[in-house]
């Protein structure tokens, strides 16, 4: 059996790590690595290969950023080749970013099975590019794993049969229950001059967020209190640090003393200050699961979550972009105000395993 596997971004290696070392249990798998290039600088890319210990990509497309169109075609016409080349009997795709859609779509056409992990997903907000992507990969994948029941749930709203839907938990977490035991003796909080548990750390890229002026004033109004009271440290990724730098918000975080401005962290770095932080504050998708994970208090940062049980039962409060509520949260959390959080059902480091174990098990009944 030969699977092609796709990563192109930040959040599908910290994915597909699990994956590769699972497939090493069955020999009648060939399992190969494709990367689109979507992101292509060391601090997004390389850096998470050396440190998850993925191997390295049997094939590489080199794609690059571009327009929504043009990146996600680009992927395809580069694709398209490899899967005639191998002839692969699945390929398997991780999360909801462009190089999703993209190699799913190409797979389809050719009557290749599309295995998605991370499947079901729903924002319910069709302006987010993702959304389109998870719809549009759900629709047209074979095997659909999810990692809440909230996923499984919207799968059988949208009609997909339920022989072809497993829930399996989150992948992204098995990752960070076998680095964990690495975070011992790094001092990265300590070499950025903050104490545990006395800093915040903040992470905004969301283009409805740092794209649109109106918004990021609001969300920059509501830090600019928050850092008087409690230093925040801000790794940037590479889009928003362009809107900084070529926007008229460069001068005014510059002038927020107690925001530190940093580059974007390797895993075990970020995974640190997520573990000794106060508070979280993001937009992203998987942040929001790792700290549930870690019961470290997460302030979203947007006005919907595809992943529902965060807020649930997890550590996670969806707040919005408006002033007001980001401090009424930030608040709540400061008075201890919040219920005690749980993990979600199958959250336990085993989720690759299960997923490679219903692909050897299914995919030849396809
Ligand atoms: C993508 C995903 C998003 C995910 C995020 C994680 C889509 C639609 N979006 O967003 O879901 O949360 O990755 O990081 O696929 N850039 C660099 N270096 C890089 C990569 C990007 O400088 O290595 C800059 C470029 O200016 C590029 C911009 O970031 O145009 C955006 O990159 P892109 O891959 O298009 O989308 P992300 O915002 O990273």
């Amino acid at each position: 059996m030969k699977i092609l596997n796709i990563v192109g971004a930040r959040p599908n290696f910290v994915k597909i790590a699990p994956l590769m070392e699972a497939y090493k249990a069955y020999p009648s798998i060939q399992a190969l690595l494709v990367h689109t290039g979507q992101h292509y600088d060391k601090k997004m890319s390389d850096s998470f290969f050396e440190t998850l210990d993925i191997p390295d990509p049997d094939v590489h497309l080199g794609v690059g950023s571009g327009s929504h169109a043009a990146q996600t075609a680009a992927i395809m016409v580069a694709f398209e080749p490899i899967v005639l080349q191998h002839k692969p009997d699945a390929v398997l795709v991780v999360g909801d970013v462009n190089s999703t859609v993209a190699c799913s779509l190409v797979a389809t056409k050719l009557h290749i099975p599309v295995i998605h992990v991370e499947a079901g997903l729903r924002s319910n907000d069709r302006t987010m590019p993702e959304e389109i992507n998870r719809i549009v990969t759900d629709a047209i994948s074979s095997m659909l794993f999810c990692t809440e029941v909230s996923g499984v749930e919207n799968l059988h709203r949208e009609g997909v049969p339920e022989d072809r839907v497993f829930l399996v938990g989150n992948v992204m977490i098995d990752t960070l229950v076998k680095q964990q035991p690495k975070l011992q003796g790094l001092r990265t909080f300590q070499e950025l001059s903050v104490s545990d548990g006395a800093y915040g750390l903040l992470t905004l890229h969301r283009p409805s967020n740092v794209d649109d002026p109106t918004v990021f004033a609001r969300i920059l109004d509501a830090l600019e209190q928050i850092q008087q009271d409690l230093p925040l440290l801000f790794p940037m990724h590479p889009r928003t640090r362009n809107n900084l730098q070529h926007g008229p918000f460069g001068q005014r975080l510059q002038r927020m003393t107690q925001i530190r401005l940093l580059d974007p962290l390797d895993y075990l770095g970020f995974l640190h200050l997520m573990s000794h932080a106060k508070v979280v504050f993001t937009d992203s998708g998987g942040i929001q699961e790792e700290t549930t994970f870690l019961k470290i208090p997460c302030i979203t940062i947007r006005e919907n979550t595809e992943r529902p049980i965060t807020c649930e039962i997890g550590t996670n409060q969806l707040v919005g972009t408006q002033t007001d509520r980001i401090l009424a949260a930030y608040q709540s959390i400061l008075q201890g105000s919040l219920p005690t959080p749980s993990l979600p059902p199958l959250w336990d480091g085993h989720a690759a395993e299960r997923i490679v174990d219903a692909i050897h098990r299914y995919l030849p009944l396809l």
